[in-house]
């Protein structure tokens, strides 16, 4: 399964990427207000210090907009994947740019059905949102493992990637099912290192090391 880095703040990217942890990243809207930079400034710079897709989002509603805008965005380096929303013109903007040869990630997607018409419209990725699917007492993870069983049944190449991530055990049960890709907050990759046993066990040996006397430099 592949990472992805779902913030648009530069120093939490480039820590991440030096770790070589993060595939890629994805943005949106409120993380670019979040960020208080320009959108095709920063995007430019997260391009230059990830390898991977790096997900820019359009904002206009109508498909032509859309398009232009996603154009725009795919001029600023060749790792852009245009974000499209899950709605009837972003669908008809997804087949647009990915016939031109362009990744694009659809996204704001929260059923099985969306995800189908995503993959037909010749999607890269479709983004299934499941902390906000939670969030109304639904099952978030559920339709990971649904798209993965349509997906799967019929050779979709689309890749899913899970976003929307809120806690570890989403990326773990994200793993298990079978999802692509897990886009999550810089915070919660971090807090995937956790395990109470670990700590213990570090404090242990250490006071142990302590009483031997010995130095290893
Ligand atoms: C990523 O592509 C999504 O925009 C993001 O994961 C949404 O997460 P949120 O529901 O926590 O805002």
């Amino acid at each position: 399964m592949k990472f992805f880095a779902d913030t648009a703040e530069i120093d939490d990217i480039a820590e991440l990427a030096e770790l070589g942890l993060v595939d890629g990243v994805t943005t949106n809207p409120s993380l670019i207000l979040k960020s208080g930079r320009d959108i095709l400034e920063v995007t430019r710079e997260i391009c230059a210090l990830v390898d991977g897709p790096v997900s820019a989002e359009v904002v206009s509603t109508d498909a032509q907009g859309m398009i232009d805008e996603g154009r725009k965005l795919a001029e600023i380096a060749d790792n852009i994947a245009i974000k499209v929303p899950l709605t009837w013109d972003g669908l008809k903007a997804c087949k647009t740019l990915t016939t031109e040869g362009r990744m694009v990630n659809v996204t704001l997607c929260f059923s099985a059905n969306q995800a189908l018409l995503a993959a037909k419209a010749g999607a890269t990725f479709v983004s299934p949102f499941i902390g906000r699917l939670d969030d109304i007492n639904l099952d978030g993870l559920d339709l990971i493992a649904d798209i993965r069983t349509i997906y799967d049944n019929y050779g979709f190449e689309t890749r899913i990637l899970a976003a929307s991530i809120r806690s570890v055990n989403h990326i773990s049960e994200c793993a298990r099912i079978g999802a692509d890709v897990a886009t999550a907050p810089p915070s919660v990759l971090r807090k995937m290192v956790e395990h109470p046993l670990t700590d213990k066990g570090l404090a242990a040996f250490l006071k142990d090391w302590e009483k031997t006397g010995q130095k290893i430099l």
